[in-house]
C-alpha cells in the first residue's frame, strides 16, 4: 500500500542555494560518475541536493541500478522524494562518496557541519575509498578556522566538561548552537548538542585532540583524509 505522501512530495530545499548553476554544472560530473550497480555514500548540504537531483535523473533516463546511503534526512527524504533507493551501512559498504564543505585549505583538510551531520558525514567518508568534496571558490581559505567554527557533536550531559575542554585546546570562543525552528539548542539527529568552537589556529592534531574528550562523538575537522577537491 502506498502513503498518500503529500510532505515528502512537496519537499524543498530549506535555504536560498547560492551559486545555483556552478552546483549543476559540478552536479552533472558527479552524475556522469555512475555506474550501475554502485553504491554510493551521499553527504548533505545544498551542493549535495543539486547532485542529487542531477543524479536521479540520470538514474531515470537510463535505467541504473543505484543505491544510495544519505548522511543526513533530509537528504534521506530527498531520496524518496526522487525515488533514489537507499541502503544502509549496515548492509553495504559505499563504492564512493561526495559531498560539500564549509572550508577548505592549501593542504584540502576541511570544515564541514554546518548541517549539523558532520558525524554521519565522516562515517561514510571513512567507509569510502574515494570521496569527492564539491566546493566553489568561496570555501577555499588560506586557514582552517577563518571563516567557520569547528562545529562539536556533544552528547548532553557532557556539555560544560566539553566546553571547558575544548578552550583548554585553544578555542577562543565557544557557542551553543541554536535552533531557528523550535526554541533552545539544536538536537543532531543523534540527539546530542553541537558546540561552534572558534580557533585562531588549527593544527594537524586537532581532530584526533578534540576526538578524545570524553563526551565529544564527532567534529566537523577533516584533517588529512583521502578526497578529491571538485571545483565550481
Ligand atoms: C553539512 O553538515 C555540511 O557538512 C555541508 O556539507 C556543508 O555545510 C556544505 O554545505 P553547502 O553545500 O550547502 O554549502
Amino acid at each position: 500500500m502506498e502513503w498518500n505522501n503529500t510532505i515528502i512530495e512537496n519537499l524543498q530545499w530549506s535555504d536560498t542555494i547560492i551559486n545555483l548553476e556552478g552546483k549543476q554544472r559540478v552536479a552533472r560530473e558527479i552524475a556522469a560518475k555512475m555506474k550501475d550497480g554502485d553504491v554510493i555514500g551521499v553527504g548533505s548540504g545544498s551542493t549535495v541536493y543539486v547532485a542529487v537531483c542531477a543524479m536521479a535523473e540520470r538514474i531515470k533516463k537510463e535505467n541504473l541500478r543505484i543505491q544510495v546511503i544519505p548522511a543526513s534526512l533530509e537528504l534521506s527524504m530527498t531520496c524518496v522524494q526522487l525515488g533514489i533507493p537507499q541502503t544502509t551501512l549496515w548492509d553495504k559498504k559505499p563504492d564512493w562518496t561526495f559531498d560539500g564543505a564549509d572550508e577548505v585549505d592549501p593542504d584540502m583538510s576541511l570544515i564541514k557541519g554546518r548541517g549539523g551531520a558532520m558525524f554521519k558525514e565522516k562515517l561514510l567518508i571513512a567507509n569510502s575509498q574515494e570521496t569527492y568534496i564539491i566546493v566553489d571558490d568561496s570555501k577555499f581559505v588560506d586557514r582552517l578556522g577563518s571563516k567557520f567554527p569547528v562545529p562539536i557533536e556533544v552528547f548532553p550531559n557532557a556539555l560544560l566538561y566539553v566546553e571547558e575542554r575544548v578552550k583548554s585546546l585553544g578555542a577562543v570562543k565557544v557557542e551553543m548552537r541554536m535552533a531557528k525552528g523550535k526554541d533552545g539548542p539544536i538536537l543532531t539527529e543523534n540527539g546530542n548538542f553541537v558546540l561552534d568552537a572558534w580557533f585562531d589556529s588549527i593544527d594537524k592534531g586537532m581532530e584526533k585532540e578534540i576526538k578524545q574528550i570524553t563526551g565529544v562523538i564527532e567534529s566537523g575537522l577533516f584533517i588529512g583524509y583521502n578526497i578529491k577537491v571538485l571545483s565550481i
